[in-house]
């Protein structure tokens, strides 16, 4: 087993360390929010995954995770240093790679430290970017280390991107459908062998930069084959076809393949709207308009907006109606509301001067940060109770469960907008429900 150590304990960091570490490596993961680092000591996760507090809290037992403030802590006593901090879109959405940069200046300037204490020990370091880069990255990370380290330092850096969802990061972590590594040496090449050789999948060696760019054409080609159905499923609202059925047509094709073909309120999230703004320009960087990725961009915002028509379409004005909300969070089994739909659907609401009442499992307090003054509950009965019409915007199981019978009865008028086509809208008009999905046909 390896001494690993990971830059940033953020959804990808966190996780990347707890899961290294159950693989029984020796991992260190350090962050500059120390009181992240604080709370995680104490076992208090920084976000809601399921099943990374039971493994951090093992590691952390078992003497194989530790948590550190100190990036030349991480340096000093790791082979392998991950680089997993965020890389957030900048006003003009193209990738901020400033804390990468930082981040590499703070491993050469450890370096110059250690080989000082060190003295004249031969040292090897592999960096490895971890985090969603643009292609070129690499070049970059390369260059800073180069100048700013000291000789007689061998280092590598490779490229490994993670293809975690949140909701289910543990379980993709130990199952992925492949692994990508980009690397530029024989040595670099049989650590990556090593560290992964518990994970049965594909494993691709490839250069680095073409390990940069299986990333962002992965994450940019599922938002693509998400704003290809929403696409198709306005064409099914001009012609009363139903896009569920489309999409399962559709899906059986091998080559085409069911997954990502759900219509709906559109993609949202940390990783899906960043990145395929940050491919946008960096091949604009490079002289390629990607405008096929435009239009990506462009269906999955008219899809927000098509929620709002349909409100309309069922209440006439919004001005002073109770609209219940309820999802926050932009995908189900997270807290997280990064880009959620619900943001910009809720801020379209406000405009039209609606009384909102939101419910969410787990992203109450987020989107609070966010929309402090409107009203939230965790009981989904008093969202419900006088309100004109429901929006679901996430998918959450429990919300199948709801007992939509009482909610009918305590409802002022009885509409129901199914902004994730996964309610049984059969069973809802049996009680007497107005429903109304994305692209469905609904008699
Ligand atoms: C995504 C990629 O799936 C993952 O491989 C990458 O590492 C990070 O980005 P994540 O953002 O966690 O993962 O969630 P994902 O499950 O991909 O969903 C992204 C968004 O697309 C969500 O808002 C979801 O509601 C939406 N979505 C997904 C659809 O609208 N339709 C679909 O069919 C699938």
């Amino acid at each position: 087993m390896k001494n690993i150590g990971v830059i940033g304990a953020g959804h990808v960091g966190l996780v990347t360390s707890a899961c290294f570490s159950k693989l029984g490596n020796k991992v260190i993961c350090c962050d500059n929010d120390v009181e992240k680092i604080e709370k995680i000591k104490k076992f208090i996760m920084p976000f809601y995954e399921p099943g990374l507090e039971e493994i951090v809290k093992e590691s952390v037992e078992k003497k194989l995770l530790s948590f550190t403030d100190s990036i030349y802590e991480v340096v000093k006593n790791s082979e392998i240093i991950f680089i997993a901090v965020g890389t957030p879109s900048t006003s003009e959405g193209k990738a901020d790679l400033s804390y990468v940069e930082n981040v590499t200046v703070e491993i050469a300037n450890s370096l110059k430290k250690l080989v000082e204490i060190e003295k004249e020990r031969k040292i090897y370091r592999l960096i490895v970017e971890k985090s969603t880069v643009p292609v070129l990255t690499s070049e970059w990370v390369k260059k800073t280390l180069q100048l700013l380290s000291p000789t007689g330092i061998e280092f590598d850096v490779a490229a490994n991107p993670e293809f975690l969802r949140e909701g289910s990061a543990i379980k993709d972590f130990f199952n992925p459908d492949r692994i990508v590594i980009g690397v530029e040496s024989e040595r670099a090449k049989k650590i990556f062998e090593e560290i992964y050789s518990p994970i049965n999948c594909p494993k691709i060696f490839t250069d680095v930069k073409s390990a940069e760019l299986i990333k962002h054409a992965s994450n940019s080609f599922l938002a693509l084959k998400i704003s290809y159905i929403n696409a198709i499923a306005n064409i099914c609202e001009r012609v009363g076809a139903d896009v569920e059925l489309v999409a399962e047509g559709m899906g059986l094709d091998k080559r085409i393949g069911k997954e990502f073909l759900k219509a709906g309120v559109g993609y949202g999230g940390s990783c899906l709207p960043k990145d395929v703004s940050a491919f946008i320009h960096i091949a604009e960087e490079l002289g390629y308009q990607f405008n096929l990725l435009k239009e990506v961009q462009k269906i999955n915002s008219q899809q927000r907006l098509l929620i709002i028509k349909k409100a309309k379409e069922l209440l006439w004005n919004l001005k002073d109606k109770n609209i219940g909300i309820f999802g926050l969070s932009f995908k189900p089994e997270t807290d997280d509301i990064r880009q959620s739909p619900a943001i910009d659907i809720i801020d379209l609401l406000k405009k039209e001067n609606a009384n909102l009442k939101c419910y969410d499992p787990k992203a109450i307090e987020n989107m609070k940060k966010i929309y402090p003054d409107i009203f939230y509950s965790y009981d989904p009965y008093e969202v419900a109770n006088e309100c004109h019409l429901l929006i679901f915007l996430t998918e959450w199981e429990i919300f199948k469960k709801l007992d939509f019978r009482k909610i009918k009865e305590i409802m002022k008028m009885p509409y129901i907008i199914d902004g994730r086509n996964f309610l049984d809208y059969k069973n809802l008009k049996s009680i007497g429900f107005i429903y109304r999905g994305i692209g469905r046909k609904v008699e």
